[in-house]
């Protein structure tokens, strides 16, 4: 299995989800691909932002060595499974898609069964990384469950 997790930077809420299923495909022991891209390019080469890298480690996740990239079409061939953050990352996905690569692309909050919301709110101007640490982590979670049972 091979996973892409997306956002708008590749630095807040990405880099956490990419992070998370790292660290549950390791529990677990399964043979899958984790990474994460985002839909721009500003902040190529940068690493996650301060404010994710704490609240991963604060619950034992070190996501410090991730580096920023922007989402390519090799991608989209290559993942099997792109789950984008909000609407928006949906939207730009879905233009560099292939029609038989649509249904690669999905929004990740409602795949994960989270219920209360189905966007991860954009926490970059705010002080939401507790909370969308949360969101995130409950997604993973059940997406694990969810593609080993499929
Ligand atoms: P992310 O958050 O998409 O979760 O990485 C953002 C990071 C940077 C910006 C916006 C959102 N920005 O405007 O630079």
């Amino acid at each position: 299995m091979k996973i892409l997790m997306v956002c708008l930077g590749n630095i807040c809420r990405s880099p956490l989800a990419h992070g998370i299923m790292e660290k549950f495909v390791a529990d677990k022991n399964l043979d899958w691909e984790i990474d994460s891209a985002g839909t721009s390019k500003w902040h190529n080469g940068e690493g996650p932002d301060p404010r994710s890298i704490a609240v991963a480690h604060k619950n034992n996740i070190d996501i410090s060595r991730q580096v920023s990239r922007s989402i390519s079409k090799m991608d989209l061939e290559y993942y099997d499974y792109i789950f984008a953050m909000d609407r928006s990352n949906l939207k730009d996905i879905k233009e560099l898609a292939q029609e038989n690569q649509l249904h690669k692309i999905h929004l990740f909050l409602p795949f994960g069964k989270v219920e209360e919301i189905d966007e991860v709110p954009d926490p970059y101007y705010t002080l939401g990384f507790d909370y969308v640490y949360d969101l995130i982590n409950q997604a993973n979670k059940n997406i694990v469950e969810i593609l080993i049972n499929q």
